[in-house]
């Protein structure tokens, strides 16, 4: 049965629900659900919980209690059919008596696939597909690249004068930008995993690199990664502190840095490092997004945004496709993404 549009509208709920806990339920992917009864209205909704808690159907199926039965959830991912911390969605959903189940995108992780033909198997009308752009290209994005690539999805930010330096000759930089587009760049920093940098920032610019609120400590912090091949960090850097949680990474291979940080969970990394570090990771391929915060200064002199890449010659620039420009305060917002990475990662 095709769907109709108060699945649609679910739907695009789930797809809200689902960016409300970015950058918090890494391994696992930020998945929205939500229930619909057998009368077609709504009976529960939910997101992925930290790790080692319940999925989003979960959380949904518990809202919705008996009214599930019969009734139809709606899920912006396929639901899983392995057991890894918590059992199987399959089974829960099948056990609520759950007629119907609408999802976004495939789950292609080779462990936890196969949830569609399990619960046609048992019975359950099954979609898959809706508004799968939408799922693909939301908060599933990260988890999505990296399954399908073994690293985390990169998002490359930095902030540049309009004729693109990232400081100046005497090396001062902060506030290049609006208080707009800091306030901007901060919420990239609560969505993420982990925010990394190499040693040249630390050491101009001793950062902190903490989420705050109301410039209190936010509860939930992102893993800090410093690249430092020549253990050039000094011990009293803020970022050594005890705010959160940091990983200080001497391999001179972002390859290997990002490898590193899969394994320990990381599906989203914030490259918030300097001219250096983005060459390096834009010679590697291992940038995927790109965030760029223009102020209409000029400085004439000072480190530009991107070090060398390894690009000798016009035809090997990397092209962008751009997402979105936004105006922020006085500043334009460009966020695209590297043509190599509808090759290499398939989103
Ligand atoms: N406006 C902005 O958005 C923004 C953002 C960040 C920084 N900045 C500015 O950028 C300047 C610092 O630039 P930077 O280029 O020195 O900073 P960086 O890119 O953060 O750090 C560069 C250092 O990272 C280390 N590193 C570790 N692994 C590496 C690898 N695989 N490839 C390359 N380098 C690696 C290297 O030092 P070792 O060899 O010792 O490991 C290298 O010198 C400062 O003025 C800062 O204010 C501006």
């Amino acid at each position: 049965m095709p769907t109709n549009e108060a699945e649609q509208a679910a739907m695009h709920r789930a797809l809200a629900l689902a960016e409300t806990v970015r950058g918090r339920t890494s391994p696992n992917p930020a998945v929205g659900a939500v229930v619909i009864d057998a009368d077609g209205r709504l009976a529960g909704e939910g997101a992925t919980t930290a790790a080692g808690g319940p999925h989003a159907e979960i959380v949904a199926l518990r809202g919705a209690g008996p009214a599930a039965h019969g009734g139809t959830v709606i899920v912006t991912l396929e639901p899983c059919a392995h057991t890894g911390r918590t059992g199987p969605c399959t089974e829960a959903l099948i056990a609520a008596g759950v007629a119907r189940v609408v999802y976004g995108a495939d789950d292609p992780n080779p462990e936890a696939a196969g949830g569609a033909q399990r619960l046609h198997e048992a019975g359950v009308d099954v979609v898959g597909g809706l508004e799968v752009h939408a799922a693909a290209s939301g908060a599933l994005r990260p988890w999505l690249h990296a399954m399908r690539t073994g690293r985390p999805y990169v998002t490359w930010k930095f902030a540049a004068t309009l004729d693109g330096r990232v400081a100046a000759a005497d090396y001062t930089s902060q506030w290049i930008s609006s208080a707009a587009s800091r306030a901007d760049a901060h919420r990239w920093r609560a969505s993420v995993d982990a925010v990394l940098v190499g040693s040249g920032t630390v050491l101009a610019d001793d950062p902190h690199l903490t989420v705050r609120e109301n410039d209190v400590l936010a509860e939930q912090q992102p893993l800090r990664v410093v690249l430092d091949r020549r253990h050039r960090l000094p011990d009293d850097a803020r970022v050594l502190d005890a705010a959160a949680e940091t990983v200080v990474l001497d391999t001179a291979v972002p390859q290997f840095a990002m490898k590193a940080l899969y394994d320990r969970g990381v599906r989203h990394v914030l490259l918030e490092g300097g001219p250096t570090l983005a060459g390096a990771f834009v010679e590697a391929r291992c940038v995927d997004e790109v965030v760029a915060y223009l102020a209409p200064r000029l400085l004439g002199a000072g480190p530009t945004a991107l070090g060398d890449a390894g690009i000798g010659t016009l035809a090997d620039a990397v092209m962008l496709e751009v997402e979105s420009v936004t105006r922020l305060g006085e500043d334009i917002k460009v966020v695209g993404r590297p043509r190599w990475t509808d090759q290499t990662a398939g989103d």
